[in-house]
């Protein structure tokens, strides 16, 4: 097998911000279910990090990370909420930094789409809208808590300098904290914290001036967004890029598009996809970013196929490709693509990688042959 037109534009060099990203290639924000009971990254996080640099991925997003302690969305989760927890994380830009990849860690807060028992309270979030899946009736946060909120996410980016990471990434999609400000749908406030499109981004906005103020220009700061809630009544495409136009001129260096939310039975990890059309599903969305900014753009949703991503860099639909599942499958994806040893992923969107005990492809064993 040869890779079709190589030498690609995937394996060229790209900056994000102030950092240079030596491929196209990123892997999307995935929770790997191996921190510690109190969110301690682990030597596990290192070997899976390591592994994935090693493997030629050109920038690493960590899989989510919560900012304060009820921000927590499940077992296993990384947290990022406390000085002391800085230290653990470490090693890990220090292995990924043998080799020319770059690593962002991924901040969040899980807002309404967490569990009571978990986070020993009522979950937050912007209003008291009902999530029926999570069967959680959120408590509205006061104007104080959001104040609070926002200085948990510079903290957050403060403490992943401190530990070596490129960048942070802000988690402003899938239905959590920060998602359900810029979503009408569970945004219903009526102060300056919701209402019109600008007053529900102003969170966003704050926490990326906030870094700003605390961490200068240097930092890359970028952020994964939803094109769409799948919701009626959710956010609208032009809302979000709305969004992304507010905050690129305060400093935000790149977006990743994606969608859905855990209430509308749609997310971004769609199940079974088979064909090449099908690959990309954030994609077309993502051009219509693209079109709107300067700053680069990260397609998602599906990529499998080495020519078909190679299409939707090469047509500027994209800057960046980002997957997730597939790398959980072969963390060497990306050096086999560049060997010319492998033409698509093997990842058959089974879902089965998500794993309590640990991130890990649940179709390997029975399917071992990269498809
Ligand atoms: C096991 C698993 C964990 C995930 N964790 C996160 C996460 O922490 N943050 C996030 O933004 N997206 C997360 N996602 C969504 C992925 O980043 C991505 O948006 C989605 O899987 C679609 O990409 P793919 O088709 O390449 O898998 C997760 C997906 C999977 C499968």
């Amino acid at each position: 097998m040869s890779v079709p037109n190589a030498p690609s534009v995937l394996f060229t060099p790209m900056n994000i911000g102030s950092v240079t990203v030596p491929n196209r290639f990123v892997r999307s924000a995935t929770h790997e279910f191996m921190a510690e009971e109190d969110g301690r990254m682990t030597k596990r996080h290192l070997e899976l990090f390591g592994g994935l640099a090693e493997g030629e991925v050109g920038l690493i997003i960590s899989g989510h990370a919560y900012v304060n302690r009820r921000g927590i969305a499940s077992p296993g989760q990384t947290g990022i909420y406390d000085d002391r927890l800085v230290e653990h994380m470490r090693g890990i830009p220090e292995a990924v930094h043998r080799t020319p990849a770059k690593i962002f860690l991924q901040i969040a807060h899980a807002g309404r789409q967490t569990k009571e028992r978990l986070i020993g309270g009522t979950p937050v979030a912007p209003s008291a809208v009902p999530d029926p899946v999570f069967k959680v009736v959120p408590r509205e946060m006061t104007p104080e808590e959001i104040r609070g909120l926002i200085r948990d996410f510079v903290q957050a980016a403060r403490r992943a300098l401190e530990a070596g990471f490129d960048g942070v990434q802000i988690h402003a999609a899938h239905g959590y904290l920060l998602s359900s400000f810029l979503s009408p749908h569970t945004n219903r406030r009526t102060d300056e914290w919701g209402g019109t499109a600008e007053n529900r981004a102003r969170v966003v906005v704050e926490i990326l001036r906030g870094i700003r103020d605390a961490l200068g220009r240097a930092f890359p700061v970028i952020i994964k967004i939803n094109s769409t809630d799948f919701l009626p009544t959710g956010l609208t495409l032009a809302e979000a890029i709305a969004a992304a136009r507010i905050l690129e001129p305060l400093g935000l260096d790149a977006v990743e598009v994606s969608g859905g939310m855990t209430e509308s039975g749609r997310g971004s990890v769609w199940p079974g996809l088979r064909t090449e059309d099908e690959e990309g599903y954030f994609v077309g969305p993502a051009s219509e970013f693209k079109a709107a900014l300067k700053i680069p753009v990260i397609g998602l949703g599906g990529n499998r196929t080495f020519s078909v991503m190679e299409r939707f860099v090469r047509e500027g639909r994209v800057d960046f490709i980002s997957l997730s599942r597939p790398f959980v499958r072969e963390p060497d994806l990306v050096r086999r693509f560049r060997l010319g040893l492998s033409t698509r992923s093997g990842c058959v969107s089974c879902n089965k990688c998500f794993n309590p005990r640990g991130l890990a492809c649940g179709d390997l064993k029975k399917h071992p042959s990269p498809g």
